[in-house]
């Protein structure tokens, strides 16, 4: 694991290199599994969307509040925010009234609860938790939202707004923000000591998202075939941001 020095590379590099782990478990969560593979259907979806719009509530509500701190100020970006399009798909899959069918299950609970805590005790903590789910969602959550539309027959621009950017709609031009993302992260004011604990807590916050993941299995195993379950309980697939040659934008920062 990359563990920053007082000749650190740049803290973008040290969290991929620090998390690969981490992502790679993520990966073969069976949840990830199955989007990935298109064989998903609409309950274990909608259900991942409810928790995962209690957690960016939870974690856009505390980055508004920390937007003049000087870690959060620098990695604050509004237009990445999801709550919103979250609001739209869950009105698409729950109906009008979905405010009231949807809530938080127990690991979704935790999740949020650790957003809150870190956000009273170490606001700083909080880029980590804003960088796993934002480059995750401007990085595979791309391919995943090719998956969801086809596995859903979704009708045209409705049921995926989450993976959806303002602003961003090509991968050149995401491509390019995860280059100005990078580099915001190169240039937090962090010393060694936080850098360490920045790494510590993106691991928690892809541990806090398999927890997640991993409740919604049962949901999951109900919607596909005996067979293909266990080819992909036992498939074991190589993690993507491992081996991934230093984007540009690390080389040279
Ligand atoms: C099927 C599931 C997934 C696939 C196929 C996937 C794939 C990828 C790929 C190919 C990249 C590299 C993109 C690049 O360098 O431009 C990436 C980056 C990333 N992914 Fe995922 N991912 C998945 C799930 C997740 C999940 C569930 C999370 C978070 C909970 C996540 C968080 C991240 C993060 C933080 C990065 C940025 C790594 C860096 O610092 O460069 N990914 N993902």
């Amino acid at each position: 694991m990359c563990a920053p020095t007082s000749m650190c590379p740049p803290l973008a590099l040290c969290l991929r290199e620090g998390t690969q782990q981490s992502h790679s478990l993520a990966e073969n969560t069976v949840l990830m599994k199955c989007l990935r593979n298109g064989l998903i259907s609409a309950e274990p979806l909608r259900q991942w969307m409810a928790s995962l719009y209690f957690v960016y509530s939870a974690l856009e509500l505390e980055m508004y509040n920390h937007a003049d701190h000087p870690v959060i100020g620098r990695i604050y970006f509004p237009r990445l925010e999801r709550t919103l399009q979250l609001e739209n798909d869950l009105a698409f899959y729950y109906g009008d009234n979905w405010r009231r069918q949807i809530q938080p299950s127990r690991k979704t609970i935790r999740y949020v609860m650790r957003l809150h805590a870190i956000a009273n005790d170490q606001p700083a903590l909080l880029a980590a938790h804003a960088y796993v789910r934002y480059m995750g969602d401007l990085s595979g959550g791309q391919g995943l939202r090719a998956k969801i539309r086809s596995a859903l027959k979704l009708p045209e621009g409705l049921g995926t707004a989450f993976y959806e950017f303002e602003g961003l709609p090509t991968a050149e031009t995401r491509r390019a923000f995860k280059g100005v993302y990078r580099d915001a992260l190169n240039q937090l004011p962090v010393d060694t000591q936080l850098a360490t604990q920045l790494i510590e807590e993106a691991n928690l916050a892809f541990k806090l998202n398999c927890d997640v993941m991993h409740e919604l299995a049962s949901q999951v195993k109900a919607t596909v075939s005996e067979a293909t379950w266990e080819l992909i309980t036992h498939e074991n697939l190589p993690g993507s941001t491992a081996h991934l040659p230093p984007p540009i934008e690390l080389v040279s920062a």
